[in-house]
């Protein structure tokens, strides 16, 4: 059965798209079937996979708005030709900047919230996980993605403000749960851009942990140069630069989230 995890968090510049891309990478090397789901008018879940979102007829905005089906969207094995047979296996549903109409045109639509589980309940066990890529905000857009999800990863930056914002998140988590979406869990936080070289990352870490009862992730992901330039080929970090620290880390978390799965993690 597929597991469908949301990436969400409505803080800007997190880590969110970059989590998306490179855990799913890190998965689909594990030999996992993946489809990503990109989210976000801003459609960097869809450039970063090397895909021009201007030019794509359909997308996650059209299957939302009843326009086109789950297939027709789709964007099947979209590495391929890129990095090695360890990237196959990744599908992907595009978004652009279309995407930000959606808000307005879904206004008095019945049952608005549910579209996209909907959409999903007819391919999700095609795969191994879902992952969906959230916009940075707590608009229609992420309630369709928590809804259809079994579980939320949450990526906190290393950096002062972390906490703020993050009690709003798992308030929404948990209204979602108990009005849409009674399956819905915090699969874990996931701490990003750490910079070893600095006390505050270090503190931010130590902060969170007594601030969060969730399950926080032992892989920590770096900042790592390499993860920002990636998506500008298109191209995930296993396969831009498989032997960076970013890469190590995203393939240690993917380790995490599948152990997890199988009942051997933490919690
Ligand atoms: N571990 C990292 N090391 C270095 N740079 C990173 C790392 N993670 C993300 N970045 C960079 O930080 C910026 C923000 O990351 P990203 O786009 O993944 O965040 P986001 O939460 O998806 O943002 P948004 O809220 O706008 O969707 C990007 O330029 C990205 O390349
Ligand atoms: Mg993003």
């Amino acid at each position: 059965m597929g597991k469908i995890i949301a990436i969400a968090n409505q803080k800007g510049g997190v880590g969110k798209t970059t989590t998306a891309i490179n855990l799913s990478a890190a998965l689909a090397e594990e030999g996992k079937k993946i489809l990503v789901v990109d989210i976000d008018p801003q459609g960097n879940c869809t450039s970063g996979f090397g895909v021009d979102k201007n030019r794509q007829e359909n997308t996650v905005y059209e299957l939302l708005l009843d326009d086109c089906s789950i297939n027709e969207c789709m964007i099947r094995d979209v590495l391929k030709g890129i990095g090695d047979e360890k990237t196959s296996g990744i599908d992907l549903i595009p978004s652009n900047v279309n995407l930000a109409a959606s808000e307005i045109e879904l206004i008095g639509i019945p049952r608005k919230e549910f579209i996209l589980r909907d959409a999903l309940d007819y391919i999700k066990d095609d795969y191994d996980y879902v992952i969906m890529d959230c916009p940075p905000s707590l608009n229609v857009l992420t309630v369709n993605a928590m809804t259809a999800a079994d579980s939320v990863i949450v990526p906190i930056q290393c950096e002062y403000y972390a906490l703020e914002g993050l009690s709003q998140l798992i308030h929404t988590i948990n209204l979602v749960k108990e009005r849409l979406n009674r399956r819905l869990d915090i699969e874990g936080i996931v701490f990003t851009m750490y910079d070893a070289r600095t006390n505050l990352s270090a503190q931010v870490v130590e902060n969170v942990k007594q601030h969060v009862e969730q399950h926080i992730y032992e892989t920590v992901i770096p900042r790592n140069i390499r993860l920002a330039e990636a998506p500008s080929y298109g191209e995930p970090i296993t396969v831009y630069d498989k032997k960076s620290s970013g890469a190590a880390a995203y393939r240690e978390l993917a380790k995490e989230v599948i152990a997890k799965d199988s009942g051997r993690g933490v919690n």
